[in-house]
C-alpha cells in the first residue's frame, strides 16, 4: 500500500473515498462537520435518523454525498469522546481500512489521523496509523493453492493532518510506521512458514539474504564452529534433530565504529517437540512459532537498516530444532555452556534457555552496551499475562524503564516482573551448578533467573513474549510483536522519536 500526508478540507478532496469520524451521542468530528456543512446537514441527517450511532468499531459507507468531489464517504464510529484513547484509535484506523477493503475505492484519505490522541502528538498518530492500516491488510497465503482475492484492494492512503506546519513532522514520522511495519511483516511471515520449511538453515538463508540487500554483514556458525567454541548447552539442544543448527550473527553500522552496539537475541527454535520430554500432541503445531523471538529480532532489524539509525545494531539468533531421537538429549544429562557454568538438564522442553545461555554468553564478545533478549520462553508467562503484555525482566532498573515506555509508545506492551534472588534458589542442582528447570511455580520467572546467570557483564533485558508472538484460534496466526516495541525503544535511544 502506498501512503501520503496531506493537510486540506475533506469536502475538497478527489480521492474514492474520504474517512471521517463520528464520537457517540452523535456527535460529529471536526471533518465530519466540514462535510456535512458543505452537504448542508446531509451528515447530520443521516447520523440523527440513527443509521451511524457513533458506537467504536461500527462504520457506515455513503455514496454521492451532496458537496464533496469524492466518490464515497465512510463514516467511523469512535465511541464515547472521552475515552479516545491509544486503543480506540488502533481500532478506528483498523475498522475502516477493512471496510476500504471491501469497497470498490483503490484510495482513500482518512481524516482520523486529525484527531486527539490524550498525550499523543501528529507524529505519534500518524506512525501508528500507517502501521495498524499495514497490519490490518496484513494476509499469508503463499500456500494457499487458490487464493481469495481482495476485489478492488486499497491500494493508496492519504492522511490527512489538521495544518501545514504538521507536514514535514508527519513525513518523518509515516516513513518510521512503515518501516517498523514491514519489519513486522517480516516477523509474521518468519512466524506463520511452516516448520518443514523455516528450519534453521532457512533462517540462516533469510539472514544472509537480509545482509546482501542492506549491506549488512553476516555470518553463520556451524555445529562445527559451535563444538570448537564450546557452546555445549545449544548443542544439546540440537542432539535429536536431523537438521544442523545455525549461530546467526547479523550485524548493522549505522553509528561510528567505537560506539559500543545494542545487541538482541532471538530464540531460533524452529520447532520445538519438547524433546525427549514430549509434549503433548493437541496444539503441538503451534510450536513452530517458537522461533518468533528470531523472527522478532530479525524483523526488528530491518526496520532499523530501513531507517538508516544512528545505532550499532548486532542480532544474534541461535537456531534448532528441538526433537526427540537416538541421539537426543536425556533427561538428567549434563552439559557444560559456554560460559564454563554447568547445567543439569531435568527436562528437555526447557530448551529455549539452554541455547539462548550460549548466544548471551557469546555477546560478551562484542562487548556490547545494552543486551535484550527475545525468547517465546515459557508458558508459565501466557498464565501470568495472557496475551496482552510480554514478560519484561532486566537487571538494570533504566533499562527496564526505558523498554516499558517504549511498549506504552509502540501499544506493544510489556510487563515488569522480578528477579529477585529468592527465586534463584529454585534452580539447585544436586549435581552441577544449576538445574534447567525451577519446579512448578514462578515458571516465567525462574526462566529469566536461568537467563540472568549468563549475563552479569552487561546491562540485560529479557522479554518472555510466548503469550504475544501469536494468536490461536479463528484468527491465528503470528503478531510481529515485540517489532515496534524494539523498535520504538530504538527510535527513543537515537532520539528520532518526536
Ligand atoms: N516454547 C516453550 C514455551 C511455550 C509453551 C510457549 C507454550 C508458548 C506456549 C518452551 O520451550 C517450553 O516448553 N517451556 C516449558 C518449560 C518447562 C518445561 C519448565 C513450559 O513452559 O512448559
Ligand atoms: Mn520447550
Ligand atoms: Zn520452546
Amino acid at each position: 500500500m502506498e501512503f501520503s500526508i496531506k493537510s486540506g478540507s475533506p469536502e475538497k478532496q478527489r480521492s474514492a473515498c474520504v474517512v471521517v469520524g463520528i464520537f457517540e451521542a452523535r456527535k460529529l468530528t471536526l471533518a465530519a462537520e466540514l462535510l456535512d456543512k458543505a452537504g448542508s446537514g446531509y451528515i447530520s441527517d443521516i447520523v440523527r435518523r440513527g443509521d451511524m450511532e457513533g458506537k467504536a468499531g461500527t462504520t457506515l459507507l455513503l455514496h454521492n454525498v451532496p458537496g464533496t468531489l469524492c466518490d464515497r464517504v465512510l463514516l467511523v464510529g469512535l465511541g464515547k469522546e472521552k475515552d479516545f484513547r491509544e486503543k480506540e484509535f488502533a481500532q478506528a484506523i483498523r475498522a475502516a481500512v477493512k471496510t476500504l477493503n471491501e469497497t470498490g475505492a483503490f484510495d482513500a484519505s482518512i481524516f482520523l489521523t486529525e484527531l486527539a490522541v490524550k498525550k499523543r502528538n501528529v507524529a505519534w498518530r500518524v506512525r501508528q496509523a500507517a502501521i495498524v492500516a499495514l497490519d490490518a491488510t496484513y494476509r499469508f497465503d503463499q500456500f494457499k493453492s487458490k487464493k481469495e482475492e481482495v476485489r478492488r484492494p486499497l491500494r493508496k492512503l492519504t492522511l490527512g493532518v489538521e495544518r501545514r506546519s504538521e507536514l514535514s513532522l508527519a513525513e518523518e514520522a509515516l516513513k518510521q510506521g512503515i518501516a517498523i511495519a514491514e519489519g513486522m511483516a517480516l516477523a509474521k511471515d518468519l512466524g506463520n512458514l511452516p516448520p518443514n520449511v523455516c528450519n534453521p538453515a532457512y533462517l540462516a538463508e533469510r539472514a544472509l539474504a537480509m545482509a546482501d540487500e542492506l549491506a549488512l554483514e553476516c555470518e553463520v556458525l556451524e555445529r562445527a564452529d559451535m563444538e570448537k567454541l564450546g557452546m555445549h548447552s545449544l548443542l544439546s539442544v540440537a542432539n535429536g534433530a536431523h537438521q544442523p543448527p545455525k549461530l546467526i550473527v547479523l550485524n548493522y553500522r549505522g553509528a561510528r565504529a567505537g560506539e559500543k552496539p545494542v545487541v538482541l537475541v532471538g530464540k531460533g527454535v524452529t520447532f520445538d517437540t519438547g524433546g525427549i520430554s514430549l509434549k503433548p500432541a493437541a496444539e503441538m503445531d503451534e510450536m513452530k512459532y517458537d522461533m518468533c523471538g528470531a523472527a522478532g529480532v530479525l524483523g526488528t532489524l530491518l526496520a532499523v537498516a530501513r531507517l538508516k539509525l544512528p545505532v550499532n545494531l548486532t542480532i544474534i539468533v541461535p537456531a534448532t530444532e528441538n526433537m526427540p531421537g537416538g541421539n537426543a538429549t536425556r533427561p538428567g544429562d549434563i552439559v557444560t555452556s559456554l560460559s564454563g557454568q554447568t547445567i543439569e538438564i531435568l527436562n528437555t522442553d526447557a530448551e529455549g534457555r539452554l541455547i539462548l545461555c550460549d548466544a548471551l554468553t557469546y555477546a560478551e564478545r562484542l562487548q556490547p552496551d545494552t543486551v535484550i533478549d527475545v525468547a517465546t520462553l515459557t508458558g508459565a508467562c501466557v498464565v501470568a499475562l495472557g496475551g496482552v503484555a510480554s514478560g519484561l525482566f532486566a537487571n538494570k532498573d533504566a533499562l527496564a524503564r526505558d523498554l516499558l515506555e517504549a511498549g506504552e509508545e509502540a501499544h506493544d506492551r510489556a510487563w515488569h516482573m522480578p528477579l529477585w534472588d529468592d527465586y534463584q534458589e529454585l534452580l539447585k542442582s544436586p549435581f552441577a551448578d544449576m538445574a534447567n528447570i525451577g519446579g512448578r511455580w514462578g515458571g516465567a520467572i525462574t526462566a529469566a533467573c536461568f537467563l540472568s546467570r549468563f549475563t552479569k557483564k552487561y546491562d540485560w533485558a529479557h522479554l518472555d513474549i510466548a503469550g504475544t508472538a501469536w494468536k490461536s484460534g479463528a484468527d491465528k496466526g503470528a503478531t510481529g510483536r515485540p517489532v515496534a516495541l524494539l523498535a520504538h525503544y530504538l527510535l527513543q535511544r537515537t532520539g528520532q522519536l518526536n
